[in-house]
């Protein structure tokens, strides 16, 4: 008998969920090819266990129901299979029913015209999916007819705090057909269920084989009820003190999409390199980027824009100020503009920034605020409406603008002494400046003004943010670990937040001076208040220990780990998430991330025994 007639036969009989005894045609294959041969075993309470025996159907019990991979098997065990983020609500069959891409049909007849196009790129990410769970290439073929009906009830296109991305899910098979229907209020929702959808299906490849079989299998029955608790699940990432190729960066928006995270905050540019360019100011990239080839083009920010939009997320720029501002900054004499920022990569640093090399604007210098004009003018144009700016806000050194006679007189001209609350006026003087010019240029194109983020900072400390930073316009990014009263104090200020604890959801730290390293369990296991201030949260990848080649092992899956803390809030245990994160990190692997392993491969193997 051919080979892949043999194993197509086979794996039909294994989804029957009924193994005959094949000893014979078994004893027909070439043993390096067959051996070793897992199959994998859903044991209630205990999840996916792999057989006693390499040959299982030999041996064991044959009516158990076994699984060709455990990947396979994850889909559908336990009550949420292999869906991560954990859904609010989920039945799902313990049934399979093998499909092909080709025979995959998508129905948009209910969908808003406005939202059609979006809403076909976003089917096309999910079928590439699909695809990449074989590896590009689905080699069985099977006509069953899979129909995904779509409804989406508005025609809402921009992304902001007040999407609804809310979804329902249901899968049905009757007389050989799938019907597939999704319901949801806006696109967002409706790819957030055609990615849990997605995740209902799984390559059937056998985890040690080498033979180039692939069919996909998909999970016969669901119904899905879903919808996040925090509206603002974001990951910060550092492009600043090491350049991450758009390849890289885009491939992290896949795992944002992945784990429905929602904001790609992108901290754009810092005191080390400027690589974001600035159609108005040339100067930034020619004088901020580490060379010609670590720049973000005006066109390439605009495809990630639109790219990471197809995935559900929206990219909130951050142009960190005053401080995180040096390289980029430093041609203003020659042009004869002044200074627009002092301090530039000045020694000795250690009373002048918090890491070389330094550098702060100059808010004495009118031209700077001329220039951050054109640079919020050409961020303006860049995002999607509405649009999000990230000030930044963090870490001002008072030492770098005391060290400027033109700073100092311009404070005694303002009135302001040189003690720290005079450089408080100066800093809360320059935020504010500089909000109104966003909101300027936000209103020449006929948008209300939008709140802006700012990190947490001296300035926001409960006795003098009210002084300073107006609540309906400021969202405070509080960045304090975990035992600072900060976030507790500004909610009961009024004032909105995301929080990001810094000895906690940081992904950079383990990697430098004293800080700690948190693994992904102690990132799940962090939940935040619920609290209708606290729009949401983010981790944080800075970089300046890594760079494109570590990014997705320091980023994967702990990222993951916050994502569903984020979208369920789940009071569940760390330890029954474990076995949906390994479908999640094999998924991830099949899309191309490379995250880190997560324990050794045998206790994967025997999902719950090694607690
Ligand atoms: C086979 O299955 C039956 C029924 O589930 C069970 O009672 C029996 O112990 C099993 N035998 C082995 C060898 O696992
Ligand atoms: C600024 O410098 C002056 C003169 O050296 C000093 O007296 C003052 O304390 C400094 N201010 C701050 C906030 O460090």
């Amino acid at each position: 008998m051919a080979l892949h007639r043999l194993l197509a036969l086979m794996t039909t009989m294994h989804l029957a969920g009924v193994l005959c005894n094949v000893e014979s045609t078994f004893d027909e294959i070439t043993p390096q090819i067959y051996e070793p041969s897992w199959m994998y075993k859903c044991v209630p309470d205990e999840g996916c266990q792999r057989s006693e025996h390499p040959r299982p159907t030999l041996s064991d019990n044959s009516t158990s129901a076994f699984f060709d991979s455990l990947d396979v098997c994850r889909i559908v065990c336990g009550r949420f299979g292999g869906i991560w983020p954990k859904p609010v609500t989920a039945a799902l069959s313990s049934q399979t029913v093998k499909i092909h891409p080709n025979y995959l049909r998508y129905d948009l007849l209910n969908v808003p015209a406005e939202t059609r196009e979006l809403l076909v790129e976003m089917t096309q990410v999910i079928s590439n999916n699909l695809l990449a769970e074989c590896g590009g290439h689905v080699t069985e073929v099977v006509d069953t007819q899979v129909v995904v009906i779509i409804v989406v009830k508005t025609a809402i296109t921009s992304l902001n705090w007040n999407t609804d991305e809310q979804y329902m899910l249901d899968v049905q098979t009757r007389g050989g057909e799938v019907s597939v229907h999704i319901e949801a209020e806006t696109i967002y929702g409706a790819r957030h269920g055609l990615e849990t959808f997605s995740q209902l299906i799984s390559s059937d490849k056998r985890d040690f084989s080498d033979v180039e079989h692939c069919g996909l299998v998909l999970v016969s029955g669901a119904k899905i009820r879903d919808r996040p608790i925090y509206k603002h699940r974001g990951l910060v990432l550092d492009t600043s003190r090491h350049f991450i190729p758009m390849v890289d960066i885009k491939r992290t928006i896949d795992g944002m999409a992945t784990t429905k995270m929602n904001v790609f905050h992108w901290h754009a540019t810092d005191s080390h390199s400027f690589p974001l360019e600035a159609s108005r100011v040339p100067q930034f990239t020619r004088y901020g980027a580490y060379s010609g080839s670590e720049m973000y083009t005006t066109e390439e920010i605009r495809e990630l824009i639109h790219y990471a939009k197809v995935r559900g997320i929206r990219v909130v720029i951050e142009i960190d100020a005053p401080a995180h501002s040096g390289n980029g900054w430093q041609w203003g004499r020659e042009y004869g503009l002044g200074d627009l920022a002092v301090c530039v990569n000045a020694y000795p640093w250690r009373h002048l920034c918090i890491e070389p090399p330094c550098g702060q604007l100059n808010p004495a210098n009118p031209n700077m605020y001329r220039v951050l004009r054109n640079l919020y003018q050409d961020v303006a144009d860049l995002l999607n409406s509405p649009p999000l700016l990230h000030m930044g806000g963090d870490e001002v050194y008072f030492g770098c603008w005391n060290s400027s006679q033109e700073i100092i007189s311009y404070m005694k001209d303002q009135g302001y002494d040189t003690t720290e609350e005079g450089f408080m006026k100066l800093w809360g003087e320059f935020h504010n400046k500089a909000l109104q010019i966003w909101d300027e240029e936000i209103s020449a194109k006929g948008l209300d003004p939008q709140p802006v983020m700012l990190w947490s900072s001296q300035l926001t400390q409960a006795q003098r943010i009210s002084q300073h930073l107006d609540k309906e316009r400021y969202i405070i990014e509080v960045w304090e670990p975990l035992n600072s009263p900060l976030l507790t104090q500004l909610l009961r200020l009024g004032y909105r937040t995301v929080s990001v604890p810094k000895d906690i959801w940081y992904l950079d730290h383990g990697f430098w001076g004293r800080t700690v390293y948190s693994n992904w369990r102690r990132m799940y296991a962090h939940t935040l208040p619920r609290d209708e201030g606290v729009l949401g949260g983010e981790v944080a990848m800075w970089t300046e220990y890594c760079d494109a080649q570590a990014l997705d092992t320091r980023v994967w899956p702990r990222a993951a780990a916050v994502a569903e803390r984020l979208w369920s809030d789940p009071t569940s245990t760390v330890y029954s998430a474990e076995p949906r994160l390994q479908r999640l990190r094999t998924r991830l692997i099949a899309r191309g991330l490379r995250p880190d392993a997560m324990s050794p491969a045998w206790c994967s193997q025997h999902d719950s025994k090694c607690l």
